[in-house]
């Protein structure tokens, strides 16, 4: 019997999406032609900027966008380590050039054919089969058409869930934040700063949007306060006064945990987002929410019980698209017999084991998926149990040096420009000449 070929649905046409499909349609001797279920009618996921907030139909926008929004990774760390970016570039960029890089990508991949914009995945399902072999999969999507909508239903040999996790405000509890007078919002609704004019803003949280967010606001606003538990952030513009974390809103006032308190006319959280899967059943796939997200998951990455679905890109602080990159060619590993999994009670025990260091380390659970040192030698491992080449050194180097330049002063380290050389070798440029 001629064996046939497996056939893979990806659930989003995002960076991780793309990089999904074209892999599986670079390996044809294994994979059918991939079928990219994607909700929007582009795409690009994170990367596709519009004003609006909700569509049409008052669903949220996916994308958190903001229109002057640079990148805070530089090209050189960003790219899939099989397609740089166009060189002429500086090292960081608006998200324009990005959406096109994706579009370059997409295209140069041959994945846009087999992409089906405007459907939505509803459920995915495991559908047992014989012992011993993988679990098959039946996916149901409602499709837009202009004038209806319409239900389908498929089945797949394996499934990527490529779908983000940028999208679900996390909205921490604060006390009398429904009192609160002002504008509040959400840092996925910001949009630009124009209409914070003169106004006084309290900005929650100095993750990345948080910082930027204060960078964007401080000449517009009136007065820009960030409030957070983090060290003091270097280099921020005088104008912006750093406050201990809030403790609590009254009316127009919000109080921070010394004591002190200020007026604000608006408060945008910028705390987060929450994972959402809300075509998963979790516990049907022996899955749980957890105070990481969800788990467990085996190379954070597949549910021991189901190993013919992947989770792609959960992991935070990180370079996404090498990240995704290389947990795409271990996945098609798996999937293709290459590479195999120990037993789903090794696989259970594997996690708990590095849940069990990570708190040991002093780790908090709720950072489990925060990889930041830990993600090159996360990425190695893949590579090596897969059998592919390792990502260039050069992405670990820049990003690190981005880093350091970042906690130096965050108003600066977007000036800095790289110029590969090889893959570990490297120098900083200006104007096209080398300047270190
Ligand atoms: C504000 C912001 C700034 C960032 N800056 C950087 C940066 O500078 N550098 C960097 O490398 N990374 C950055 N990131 C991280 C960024 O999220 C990743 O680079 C990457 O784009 C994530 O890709 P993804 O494919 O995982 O998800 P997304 O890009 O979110 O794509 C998911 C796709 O899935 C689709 N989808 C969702 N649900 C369904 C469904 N049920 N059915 C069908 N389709 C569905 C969505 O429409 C979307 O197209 C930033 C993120 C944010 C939010
Ligand atoms: C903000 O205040 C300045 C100075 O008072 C004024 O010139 C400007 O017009 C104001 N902008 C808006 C949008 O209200
Ligand atoms: C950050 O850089 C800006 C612009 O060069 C400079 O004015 C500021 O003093 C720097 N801040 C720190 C903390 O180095």
């Amino acid at each position: 019997m001629v064996p046939t070929k497996l056939r893979v649905a990806v659930i989003g046409a995002g960076a991780a999406g793309l990089c999904a499909a074209r892999h599986i349609l670079a390996s044809s001797e294994t994979f059918a032609p991939p079928v990219v279920f994607e909700s929007s009618d582009r795409l690009g996921g994170t990367w596709i900027y519009t004003e609006e907030k909700e569509d049409a139909t008052g669903r949220i926008i996916h994308s958190s966008m903001y229109r002057d929004l640079r990148t805070n990774l530089p090209k050189e760390s960003m790219a899939f380590p099989d397609f740089p970016f166009d060189p002429s570039l500086p090292s960081f960029l608006h998200h324009s050039d990005v959406l096109a890089y994706l579009d370059s990508y997409a295209e140069q991949s041959g994945v846009c054919d087999h992409i089906r914009f405007q459907w939505q995945v509803e459920e995915v399902r495991p559908i047992q089969r014989d012992s011993g072999s993988l679990d098959a999969w039946e996916i149901t999507a409602t499709v837009q058409h202009p004038e209806s909508t319409q239900q389908v239903t498929e089945h797949f040999d394996a499934i990527m869930v490529c779908t983000g996790h940028y999208t679900v405000p996390f909205i921490p509890p604060i006390p009398g934040l429904d009192t609160f007078q002002g504008r509040l919002l959400h840092s996925h609704s910001y949009r630009y700063p124009e209409p914070f004019a003169n106004q006084s803003v309290v900005l929650v949280g100095a993750g990345p949007s948080g910082v930027d967010l204060a960078l964007q606001l401080s000449n517009v606003a009136a007065q820009v306060v960030l409030s957070h538990k983090r060290q003091h952030v270097c280099g921020l513009p005088k104008d912006v006064i750093q406050v201990p974390p809030l403790l609590k809103v009254e009316q127009k006032t919000v109080v921070f945990t010394d004591g002190s308190k200020m007026p604000a006319d608006v408060l945008i959280l910028c705390t987060g987002y929450k994972y959402s899967f809300p075509f998963l059943d979790l516990a049907q796939l022996g899955l749980q929410e957890t105070d990481y997200g969800v788990g467990p998951l085996y190379q954070h990455l597949l549910p021991p019980q189901h190993p013919s679905l992947f989770l792609i890109g959960l992991c935070q602080q990180i370079c996404p698209f090498p990240h995704f990159y290389c947990q795409v060619l271990f996945a098609l590993a798996v999937l293709s017999g290459r590479c195999a999994l120990p037993s789903v009670t090794d696989m259970e025990a594997e996690v708990q084991r590095q849940l069990g260091l990570h708190l040991k380390n002093g780790g908090l659970a709720r950072y489990f998926l925060k990889m930041r040192e830990q993600q090159w030698s996360y990425m190695e491992d893949l590579a090596h149990l897969a059998g592919f080449p390792p990502v260039p050194p050069t992405v670990q180097q820049i990003y690190e040096d981005t880093h350091a330049s970042r906690l130096c002063n965050v108003s600066t380290y977007r000036s800095r420009n790289y110029r590969l050389l090889g893959p570990s070798a490297w120098e900083l440029v200006q104007d096209g000449v080398r300047i270190a």
